[in-house]
C-alpha cells in the first residue's frame, strides 16, 4: 500500500531545537526538521502533519487520533523516550510503520538515555545523524512502502 500520510510526533524541549544545547542537538530548528520531512515526503507525493507537545497526555491523544488517519508515523520523543510506558501503549495501538528518530546518539551519553521505552514498539530507530535521520525516515518508510 502506498504510503499517503506521515505523523510527525516531537515530544518535550523539542520545541526550543536551534538554541537548546546545539553542541548536541545542532543549529537546525524544529521547522528546519520538519521541513526536510515534507520535502523529502512532497517527493513521493506524501502528505506530512505534525505535533510537538512538551506534554504527555497530548502526544498520546495525538497518536490515538492518527489511527485510521496516517499511514505512517516519524517519533522523536525526546526524554519521553526514557520512560514514557504510555506513549509505548499508544504507539503500540498504532498499525502503519514508525521509525523513532533522535538527533543524538543517546547511547552515547548518560546512563538514563540508553533505554527506549519505544524501541520494542518501533520499526526502526536512526540516531546520533541530526537532521539527516529525518530524511532517511521518510526514506525507510517510502522504501517499506
Ligand atoms: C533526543 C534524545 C533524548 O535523550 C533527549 O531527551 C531529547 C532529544 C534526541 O533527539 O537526540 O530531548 O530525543
Amino acid at each position: 500500500m502506498a504510503l499517503k500520510s506521515i505523523l510527525v510526533v516531537h515530544g518535550p524541549n523539542l520545541n526550543l531545537l536551534g538554541t537548546r544545547e546545539p553542541g548536541v542537538y545542532g543549529h537546525g530548528t524544529l521547522q528546519d526538521h520538519l521541513d526536510t520531512v515534507r520535502a523529502a515526503a512532497a517527493r513521493h507525493g506524501i502528505a506530512v502533519s505534525d505535533i510537538q507537545s512538551n506534554s504527555e497526555g497530548a502526544l498520546v491523544e495525538a497518536i490515538h487520533a492518527a489511527r485510521g488517519v496516517h499511514d505512517a508515523m516519524i517519533v522523536n520523543a525526546g526524554a519521553f523516550t526514557h520512560y514514557s510506558w504510555a506513549l509505548h501503549d499508544a504507539l503500540r495501538a498504532f498499525d502503519g510503520p514508525v521509525i523513532e528518530v533522535h538527533l543524538s546518539n543517546p547511547t552515547a551519553r548518560e546512563d538514563f538515555r540508553h533505554v527506549s521505552v519505544l524501541a520494542g514498539v518501533v520499526d526502526g530507530t536512526i540516531s546520533g545523524l541530526g537532521g539527516l535521520g529525518y530524511e532517511l525516515a521518510v526514506a525507510a518508510l517510502v522504501s517499506r512502502g
